[in-house]
């Protein structure tokens, strides 16, 4: 079995954020050969240009986090209609300096939960077309738009209704699978 290091970038840097709680879950779901981690950035600078010819050592820590994974999960909230930007401050960081965009080649998958019925769908649609410009290949197939209702992913990542703790896991396995496939015809430089 070929295991798979997957990134998480959770989107929200709240303490109580039910985009961490949802990635726990996940983390809990996914299929043995996936090993979900998440890559923290709320200490990351606003970025600019101007550090490109000398990235700060968390910057440089948090773009090889990104390097090092396999694969990377987003689980994002919708903040106005689109993608917080202390998520796009953290893509932008792993995306320069020119040539170098950590992103490039990486098997990618979007998710995320809101208390609104429509469960990020625009901030996904959204981060879909960051991630096109960043060269990651996308797992388009199948979608997960969340709507959080109370109690729905409990503090350690349990799902409380069966029907959503299934689809999880099946969204999980075909990460897997898109993952196992996209590797196979671009392999990793190591
Ligand atoms: C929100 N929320 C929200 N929800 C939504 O469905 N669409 C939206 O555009 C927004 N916009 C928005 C902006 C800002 C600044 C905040 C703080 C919140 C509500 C959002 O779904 C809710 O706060 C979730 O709890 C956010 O997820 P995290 O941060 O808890 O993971």
């Amino acid at each position: 079995m070929t295991r798979y290091k997957v990134g998480c970038l959770v989107g929200s840097l709240a303490k109580d954020s039910i985009n961490r709680k949802l990635a726990k879950a996940l983390a809990r779901l996914a299929p043995p050969e996936l090993e979900l981690s998440e890559i923290p950035f709320g200490d990351l600078p606003l970025y600019s240009y101007d550090y490109d010819a000398d990235y700060p050592r968390v910057a440089r820590d948090f773009k090889g986090a990104i390097s090092d994974s396999d694969a990377i999960l987003f689980v994002s909230p919708e903040y106005n209609r689109s993608i917080p930007g202390a998520l796009k401050n953290a893509i932008d960081w792993a995306s320069r300096p020119y040539g170098s965009n950590a992103f490039t080649r990486k098997p990618t998958a979007v998710i995320g939960a809101s208390i609104g019925s429509i469960g990020t769908a625009i901030a996904q649609q959204h981060l879909k077309g960051v991630l096109a410009f960043c060269n990651a290949p996308l797992m388009n197939s199948p979608e997960a738009y969340i709507q959080f209702t109370p109690g729905l992913v409990t503090d350690d990542g349990e799902v409380t209704v069966e029907s959503t703790e299934e689809f999880l896991r099946n969204f999980m396995a075909e990460f897997a699978l898109f993952i196992g496939r996209v590797t196979t015809v671009l392999p990793r430089e190591r």
